[in-house]
């Protein structure tokens, strides 16, 4: 379990749902605390309905990971979108350019340990990181 990655394509809100019951019930069994695992099922739907709606579709995968002596969960949403042209603007609360909210990535972000975003006219990659508890 501890070695597994898993894989799918997240293309409507069904996908999303998924998604987000895989990546909490994984984080449970990984021995994550359930207020933890709630959280990090939040930021993936986040980071997932953010797919269907800027890029139509894309692609998650998720983890368990373990660095410098930390484990965790790694959750990683990679799509060919449109790309985000401004970051910081992204990642601040109220931005959206669809009308929204615009505190999807900006929550994900607070939700996390590590939040790394990569973004391009050609794609974006956001990799998030919850550690399961106190250092090993
Ligand atoms: N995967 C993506 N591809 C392209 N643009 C994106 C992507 N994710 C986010 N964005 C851009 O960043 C903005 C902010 O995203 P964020 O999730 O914070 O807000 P939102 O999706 O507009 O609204 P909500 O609060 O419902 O999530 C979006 O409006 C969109 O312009
Ligand atoms: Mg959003």
């Amino acid at each position: 379990l501890s070695q597994r990655r898993f894989e799918v394509v997240i293309s409507n809100l069904a996908d999303v749902d998924q998604v987000r019951r895989s990546v909490r019930a994984l984080a449970v069994e990984l021995g994550m605390a359930p207020y933890a695992s709630d959280e990090l099922a939040l930021a993936t739907t986040e980071l997932a309905t953010n797919l269907v709606r800027h890029a139509l579709r894309g692609w998650m995968s998720f983890g368990a990971y373990e660095s410098v002596g930390r484990a965790g969960m790694e959750v990683q949403a990679l799509d060919e979108g449109p790309g985000i042209s401004d970051l910081a603007a992204a990642l601040s609360d109220g931005y959206s350019t669809t009308g929204s909210l615009g505190s999807g990535l900006p929550a994900a972000q607070r939700l996390v340990d590590e939040f790394e975003i990569a973004s391009t006219p050609a794609g974006t990659r956001v990799t998030v990181r919850k550690w399961l508890s106190a250092r090993l």
